[in-house]
């Protein structure tokens, strides 16, 4: 199949990537970070989780994320959609009163994870989001759901390759409108990816589909060509590789939006993204979370800015 002309990449750095850190971040660098992903073009952020400040402690300033960004947008050109994670109708209502334009209900494709991530059933979950979904609804805000564990899951191990396109349906008869299929611990590899994109999009639509992959294994790139092959046109990555999931042990950062971007430019597929600008904002986070920066494009490039 030709690869699509144009992709959309979900920057998903602040949520994702911030979540796991140990380390208290302030909001204010929170809210920089994003200011600078805006000006290097992103037009989809996730910018906060309203989950339980128990569960996940970094990601409890959601709302003041959102409000510092509101702020910094005004008189920007208003085409930002900005989404945060809500796992229950708690997180929902403060996801609206926030004013996020996405909302993304999470499950998995795995029972044990589901467990360990949102401590229920994945019918559970699904039983959950129905209330979610029909708030999302009126009031007009875009609903994705997200799949972990597509691919592999750290305590069930092997993951069928229905599995995810059978959460999809179900998340599909609530009213969720794009399915996020996640490669949680990054396991997956290019054939398997196929066979569970094929899958998932079989049943909801491959346009309706994102990729979202870690990059434990170094797999993440491939894994985004062989799902471009398909028509995937959407994915989710972080500047600078940052990111894991707290219930998800040894999984590593999502592949990292610099390295994306590379890929892309080179095939010749349109992204909006300012290189630049993203290299110098991966550099930037990395040295204010006090880490290596970790995606080989942007260190490539920061470093030949560094010698002249
Ligand atoms: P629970 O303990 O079963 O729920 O947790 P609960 O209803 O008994 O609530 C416990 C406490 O949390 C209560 O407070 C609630 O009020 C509060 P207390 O009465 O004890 O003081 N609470 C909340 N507070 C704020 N916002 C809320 C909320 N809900 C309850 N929305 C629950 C169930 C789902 C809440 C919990 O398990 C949870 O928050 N889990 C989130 C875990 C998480 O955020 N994981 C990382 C994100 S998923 C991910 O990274 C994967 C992804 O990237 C894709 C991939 O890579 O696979 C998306
Ligand atoms: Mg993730």
């Amino acid at each position: 199949m030709k690869l699509p002309s144009q992709v959309t990449l979900v920057e998903v750095g602040p949520r994702d990537g911030l979540q796991n850190e140990k380390v208290p971040i302030a909001t204010d660098t929170k809210v920089e970070l994003c200011r600078r992903l805006l000006a290097a073009g992103v037009e989809r952020l996730e910018a906060a989780a309203f989950v339980s400040p128990k569960w996940v402690p970094q990601m409890a300033d959601g709302a003041q994320v959102l409000a510092g960004l509101r702020q910094t947008a005004e008189g920007q050109a208003p085409k930002v959609a900005y989404s945060a994670l809500v796992p229950n109708i708690k997180g929902m209502e403060a996801a609206i009163e926030a004013g996020v334009d996405e909302v993304v209900v999470f499950t998995a494709a795995s029972e044990a994870f589901t467990q360990k991530n949102i401590n229920c059933s994945i019918e559970e979950s699904i039983e959950r989001f129905a209330p979610v979904a029909q708030l999302a609804m009126q009031h007009h805000i875009h609903l994705r759901g997200s799949i972990s564990c597509a691919l592999g899951c750290p305590y069930q191990g092997p993951v069928a390759t229905q599995a995810a396109a059978e959460v999809a349906l179900r998340l599909q008869s609530i009213g969720v409108q794009e399915f996020d299929v996640a490669d949680t611990i990054g396991v997956g590899t290019a054939e398997q990816v196929k066979r569970v994109f094929e899958a998932v999009g079989y049943a909801v639509g491959l346009n309706r589909v994102a990729g979202h992959f870690h990059d434990t294994y170094g797999q993440a790139l491939t894994n985004i060509y062989a799902a471009l092959q398909l028509g995937v046109a959407t994915f989710h990555s972080s500047v600078a590789g940052l990111g894991g999931c707290p219930y998800a042990k040894g999984a590593t950062g999502n592949v990292a939006t610099e390295d994306v971007v590379y890929l892309l430019e080179g095939l010749g597929i349109h992204t909006g993204l300012n290189m630049a600008l993203l290299v110098q904002t991966g550099a930037w986070v990395s040295e204010a979370l006090g880490k290596p920066y970790q995606s080989r494009a942007g260190r490539a490039q920061w470093l030949k800015t560094q010698v002249n």
